[in-house]
This record gives C-alpha cells, structure tokens and sequence, in this order.
C-alpha cells in the first residue's frame, strides 16, 4: 500500500498550479518560499537586510503595486532607475514556479500589510 502514496504526493504540486488550492495552503508555501529564498535580503520584517532593498512595509512599499506587475518583477528580476541593487530573477532561485511566485507575493500581502 505504502509505493501508492509516492505518485498522489508527486501530484501535489501540479495541483497546486490551479486556482482551487486552499489557501492555508497557498500560505504555507509562500512562508517557505520567504524564509527559503528572499529572507537573506529581505529581512524576517520585510524592511530589507541590506542598503538598496526596498521596505515591504514603508508608505512606499512596491506592495501597492498590482499582482500582475508585482509576479513578473519577481519572475524577471527587477531594477528601479537610479537603484545601485537589483532584484535578481526569482531571488535567485531558478527552481521557483509561477505558483511558487503567486504564493509568495500573497504572503508579502498578509505578513507585511499590503
Ligand atoms: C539578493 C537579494 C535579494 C533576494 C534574494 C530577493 N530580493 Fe527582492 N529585491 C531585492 C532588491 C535589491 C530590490 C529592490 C530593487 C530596486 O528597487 O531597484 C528588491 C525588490 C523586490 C520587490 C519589489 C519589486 C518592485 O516592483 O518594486 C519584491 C516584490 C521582491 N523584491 C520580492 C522578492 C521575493 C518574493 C524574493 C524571494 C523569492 C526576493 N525578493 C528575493 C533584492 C533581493
């Protein structure tokens, strides 16, 4: 019984990609991601952990941003004019998918207010 379970657990992450996963769920993923991938730079309270960074929870936080402009900065890297410091591409990690990325702007949005 137990070789079953291998292959359902494989599946998981397709799942994931559509819209009806839940979103406690979603969460978790997001918080991995952050502590994984975007803490070294961004700080455990999203204000940034090295000059160039921009502060998540500042009154000019990218957060206002929208969700579409906010997943291709993330995805593509992003640079704002005059920035000594860029974004790299998915914080440097290529293995990041698109549903990794969604889950992770999501829990910017719930941990850092915006
Ligand atoms: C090597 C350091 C580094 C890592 C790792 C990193 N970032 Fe960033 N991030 C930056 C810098 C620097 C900026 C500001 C770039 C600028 O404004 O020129 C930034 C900006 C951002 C922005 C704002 C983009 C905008 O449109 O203004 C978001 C959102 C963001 N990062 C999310 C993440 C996420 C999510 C991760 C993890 C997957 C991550 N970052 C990992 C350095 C990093």
């Amino acid at each position: 019984m137990r070789c079953l379970l291998i292959p359902v657990l494989t599946l998981i992450p397709v799942l994931a990609l559509s819209d009806g996963i839940p979103a406690s769920e979603d969460a978790t993923v997001g918080k991995t991601v952050y502590s994984q991938t975007c803490v070294a730079c961004h700080g455990v309270n999203g204000k940034g952990t090295i000059p160039g960074v921009t502060d998540f929870t500042g009154k000019d936080s990218p957060l206002r941003k929208s969700d579409a402009e906010l997943v291709n900065n993330i995805s593509e890297g992003f640079q704002s004019p005059g920035s000594f410091m860029a974004m790299p591409p998915k914080g440097g990690n290529p293995a990041l998918t698109e549903a990794d990325v969604r889950a992770v702007l999501a829990y910017l949005r719930a941990e850092f207010g915006m």
